[in-house]
């Protein structure tokens, strides 16, 4: 019997000398030490021993079991903690990895200076009126003091509809329908989309313009200038003039473009100001006495400015911008750098 179980001692060594994984140390437990193992086995096989002899030979196998079963314990903690290991190992995670952050939007630049103007002329007293961006020719051209055959259409290349219906090609239609309905004193500004056949690095067929009117009594030019100087130091900072020169629009009489002095060099000339020191930012007059006639105004008894400018022409020189088509891309590289 000794013999028998130094025997199975001996494979029982032997087949656990080579096993790394915990599943197959189970499977050699069990074919030892399982139901009907071999050591199991030897235990049934008590039957057939002297009875004289059982609580020795009893004692014997017990004694097998009993170190089968540490050999295996043994076996099995170091197999789970290397395999606990290797799991932490691959489990791991490296904290000092960036994170996945979500990405903060930015206002569109258009967004921003359309709300900054707004903003600064709701200072002075204007309110918004917003006009529909598919006009008829009348608001667009006619009662703008441009009928059909006037040259100053060729000003502007028209996407027409039909024969009467139009994109707007500027926010001054909106002019119309404010002064058809109410009476002065009016003080309004438009922001729009506008559309007109022209596409190049400061030319979209798409754009947005800032309209602005102002009918009372005893307005004048000055008052225009005034108004202007305030909103260029707002806009672009202290210490920035404006500067009018003669124009023609044929709803303003008379008409001005408007200058101002460059921010970014101060007037001594710059690339920006292409070595002028002046800028020119938007289009302005007094109102023709025609407009006002023909919304029932009377011109003996009122007058009124309007000016009107290109809201990304005002955040490209803002913001330092060269090509229009940055702002119609949806770039978010590009769009990212504006925080409002
Ligand atoms: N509507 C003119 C344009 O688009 C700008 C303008 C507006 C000029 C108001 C004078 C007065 O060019």
């Amino acid at each position: 019997m000794q013999d028998k179980i130094n025997e199975l001692k001996k494979k029982i060594a032997e087949a656990i000398k080579d096993v790394h994984s915990s599943d197959s140390l189970f499977q050699i437990k069990m074919k030892y030490l399982g139901k009907s193992g071999e050591v199991s086995e030897l235990m049934k096989g008590m039957r057939d021993v002297p009875k004289e002899k059982r609580p020795e030979v009893g004692m014997i196998i017990n004694a097998l079991k009993v170190w089968a079963e540490e050999q295996f314990g043994k076996l099995d903690r170091t197999i789970k903690d290397k395999e606990l290991k290797k799991r932490y190992a691959a489990e791991a995670v490296d904290v000092t990895l960036p994170g996945n952050t979500s990405k903060k939007g930015a206002y569109h630049p258009n967004t921003l200076v359309k709300r900054e103007l707004i903003s600064i002329f709701a200072g002075m007293g204007f309110t918004v009126f917003e006009g529909p961006e598919i006009e008829n020719d009348y608001y667009n051209f006619t009662a703008l003091n441009t009928p059909a055959d006037h040259p100053a259409r060729d000003m502007q290349d028209t996407f027409y509809i039909t024969g009467d219906l139009l994109l707007r090609t500027q926010t001054s239609a909106g002019q119309i329908r404010v002064m058809e309905k109410q009476k002065p004193p009016i003080k309004i500004l438009s922001p729009g989309k506008v559309y007109r056949s022209d596409d190049d690095a400061t030319h979209s067929p798409m754009f947005s313009q800032m309209e602005g009117l102002v009918v009372d009594k005893g307005i004048t030019l000055c008052d225009l200038k005034g108004m202007l100087d305030e909103f260029a130091r707002k806009i672009f900072g202290d210490g920035v003039k404006t500067r009018l020169r003669p124009s023609y629009f044929p709803f303003t009489e008379p008409s001005v473009e408007v200058d101002v002095s460059c921010f970014e060099c101060g007037g001594k000339g710059c690339r920006l100001c292409k070595g002028t020191g002046w800028i020119e930012v938007l289009g302005a007059g007094m109102v023709n006495r025609h407009v006002l006639e023909g919304c029932g105004i009377d011109p003996e008894e009122y007058s009124g400015f309007a000016f009107g400018m290109g809201i990304e022409r005002i955040a490209m020189l803002k913001y330092g911008i060269n090509n229009m088509k940055l702002l119609f891309e949806g770039d978010t590289r590009f769009l990212r750098q504006f925080k409002g």
